[in-house]
């Protein structure tokens, strides 16, 4: 599995928790104060995109719809040229081929009817030029049609991997703001949206030149007629104007539903289980039902204001052909024109109603595009990245040195969750965080690994500033095995190693310090056998183990465990530690130094008792810090706390 596929996907379910639609389901990590907040924004966003500015989205459409394509043409400026010039051949050979029709009539046909005889060399002549015409035609179809292909792909292309690659760069910050369902459809249908208009760019650039060189013969045959034709062009672009100000709103607010629909879509099917053991089903149905109704009766408003416009936008120039016939008579008649003038300039007003429309396609892909271009824009130009230093750690296979100096760290700023955290973790030390529930010791954890960066204070490994590291310096030293085992739809060796280059016996070593060699032997087809999506097909305390391993495998000289093993047995969670604890995965096997420091948040005595040192987290500080026994007799909020977290534990079992 490619590191950056697996790197997207965790970056998209990092996003999940955020937003819960049932009042069942509670998730330690969200508050649901926080996630009710931020959802607020993003539904106010989508407001924005949608229906909120429709005024100003009106009146801009169309120029930013050039300006939208301006950024492809600026991107890809040769293929841009290869289909525009592909389109006006086509457009010029097609006028051309009225020509060459009216040379050959002249020259061949009437001179051959009048001799009864015709030149071989002349008859050769014609079909070479008839030949010539259609190849050329051919070719400029091709050129039109690849150049267009090709560059809408590459831009679309383009655009996704700019987005995606921004998702990875965004902070958690960003993430939990933003739903799965969102980021999936910026990454598609926003982008498809946004380069629409390429397709029909091309053709309507050459049609341009077609209605430029049929006007000027328009107007040779006879001005009267030529300007009665031409009034068309207001009506057209009239109707046109109308058209965009009607559908435009409703293709915006379209776009901001089908965001919604797939964020639903996706919560759905992520909670699956919930869903289903609560009998939820029919409200969740419903839920996705009322939204993919009002997208669906916003789709048929788009229809209707199409299947209204579009025949008086093709019509329009058949009116003034009438128009032009009605003009033509009465010019012949009174002697001004000849019937042949009557003809060409009926016949050249129908060529110009094919531009006419094909700038009306163009056009008419501009609301969505501009909404899908927004759209995207609005995730590439998100700032928050985090930026990084040049600082390196050092690689030597000992345990890294942790210093928190006055943490501070808040979701709400009214309630401020670590408020001048301080505390030393000596290197190859074992140190255990208790705390209650909430008191942040997730979100420590997510600081200690830079997921999140801290409102203030610092955090050093090795005397150095995350925040001064180079990029990726920090996950080559420091693991986090998080409280939810996230699995991929892989096997077990691609779940431990992610793609990396890691041989058997490592991947082997660390599902034994995980204590998950055991049971990953027993599976049908031991390290190759696929665990299905999110590792459905084993236990949560499987699965906590096979994350361990991944964490392990990496060799980290700073590990830390958040809650990682709270779904297996108390016996074996004693066995992991005691074995991470006694450099189990340095005495002889490969799997890391034997001095791995350890800050492991934990709540069962048995687990909390191995640790060198407790640290007793309270109110955002630490409330006290020492062994295990110290703490118990000392410290009467400290006993309160493990002894009701023993009692918990007791009736939690193996989940
Ligand atoms: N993404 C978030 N947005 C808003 N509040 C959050 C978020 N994550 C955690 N919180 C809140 O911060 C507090 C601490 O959470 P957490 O660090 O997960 O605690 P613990 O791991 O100790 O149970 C909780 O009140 C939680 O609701
Ligand atoms: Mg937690």
């Amino acid at each position: 599995m490619p590191s950056s596929v697996v790197a997207c996907a965790a970056a998209l379910t990092l996003a999940v928790p955020c937003r819960w639609p049932l009042s069942v389901a509670g998730n330690s990590l969200t508050g649901r104060g926080g996630c009710a907040r931020q959802r607020d924004e993003t539904w106010d966003e989508g407001e924005r995109d949608g229906v909120g500015s429709e005024e100003s989205q009106r009146r801009s459409t169309t120029l930013e719809g050039f300006r939208v394509l301006g950024h492809a043409i600026r991107r890809e400026p040769g293929i841009f040229v290869l289909s525009t010039l592909g389109s006006v051949l086509f457009a010029v050979l097609t006028v051309a081929d009225a020509w060459v029709l009216g040379w050959a009539t002249d020259h061949v046909v009437i001179p051959a009817f009048e001799t009864g005889e015709i030149g071989a060399g002349l008859l050769w002549a014609v079909l070479g030029l008839f030949l010539g015409v259609a190849i050329l035609r051919a070719v400029g179809i091709v050129a039109r049609r690849l150049g267009a292909g090709v560059m809408q792909y590459r831009m679309q292309a383009h655009t996704r991997r700019a987005v995606t690659r921004q998702y990875l760069t965004l902070p958690m910050e960003w993430h939990q703001r933003h739903p799965t369902g969102q980021l999936l459809s910026n990454a598609y249908s926003d982008v498809e949206a946004a380069w629409a208009p390429i397709a029909p760019l091309p053709m309507a650039l050459g049609t341009v030149v077609m209605m430029v060189i049929a006007v000027v013969q328009m107007l040779l045959a006879d001005v009267v007629m030529a300007l009665v034709g031409l009034l068309v062009f207001p009506l057209v672009l009239v109707a046109n104007l109308a058209y965009q100000r009607l559908a435009s709103p409703l293709m915006t607010h379209a776009q901001g539903l089908r965001a919604e629909v797939s964020e639903i879509a996706h919560e759905s099917f992520d909670g699956a289980m919930v869903v289903k053991t609560l009998g939820r089903e029919g409200e969740e149905t419903e839920r996705f039902r009322a939204k993919a109704h009002e997208l669906r009766d916003v789709n048929i408003r788009v229809g209707r204001i199409r299947a209204a416009f579009d025949p008086t936008l093709a019509s329009l120039p058949n009116v003034g052909v009438l128009v032009v016939l009605a003009v033509g008579v009465a010019r012949v008649t009174s002697g001004q024109t000849d019937a042949g003038d009557v003809v060409t300039v009926a016949y050249l007003l129908t060529i110009v109603s094919f531009p006419i429309r094909a700038i009306g396609w163009l056009l008419g892909e501009f609301p969505r595009s501009v909404v899908g271009f927004r759209r995207t824009r609005a995730v590439i130009e998100a700032t928050g990245s985090m930026p990084h230093g040049g600082e390196a750690l050092p690689t030597t296979p000992v345990g890294a040195r942790l210093e928190v100096d006055g943490l501070r760290y808040s979701y709400d700023e009214e309630a401020p969750l670590l408020q001048g955290l301080s505390f030393d973790v000596e290197p190859g030390r074992t140190v255990a965080i208790v705390g209650a529930t909430a008191s942040g010791k997730s979100t420590l954890t997510s600081l200690l690994t830079r997921l999140v960066d801290p409102d203030g204070g610092r955090i050093l490994v090795d005397g150095a500033d995350l925040r001064d590291l180079a990029h990726g310096e920090l996950a080559r030293s420091v693991a986090l095995v998080p409280q939810n085992a996230f699995l991929f739809d892989d096997t077990v060796r691609g779940n431990v190693t992610l793609g990396a280059e890691v041989p058997d016996e490592d991947v082997w070593a660390a599902l034994r310090a995980a204590q998950a060699d055991g049971f990953v032997a027993a599976l049908p087809h031991g390290l190759d056998t696929r665990l299905g999506e999110r590792g459905t097909s084993l236990s949560g305390g499987q699965r906590q183990r096979i994350s361990l391993a991944r964490a392990l495998v990496r060799r980290p000289r700073l590990l830390i465990l958040d809650d990682a093993t709270s779904a297996v047995d108390p016996e074996v969670e004693a066995r992991i530690l005691a074995t991470l604890r006694h450099g189990a995965m340095g005495d002889g096997d490969s799997t890391g130094g034997s001095d791995t420091t350890l800050v492991v948040v934990a709540y069962r005595k048995a687990t909390i008792s191995l640790a060198d040192d407790v640290i007793h987290l309270q109110d955002g500080r630490v409330a006290g810090r020492g062994h295990h026994a110290d703490l118990l007799s000392s410290s009467p909020a400290y006993a309160r706390l493990v002894n009701a977290y023993e009692q918990a534990a007791h009736e939690a079992g193996e989940r």
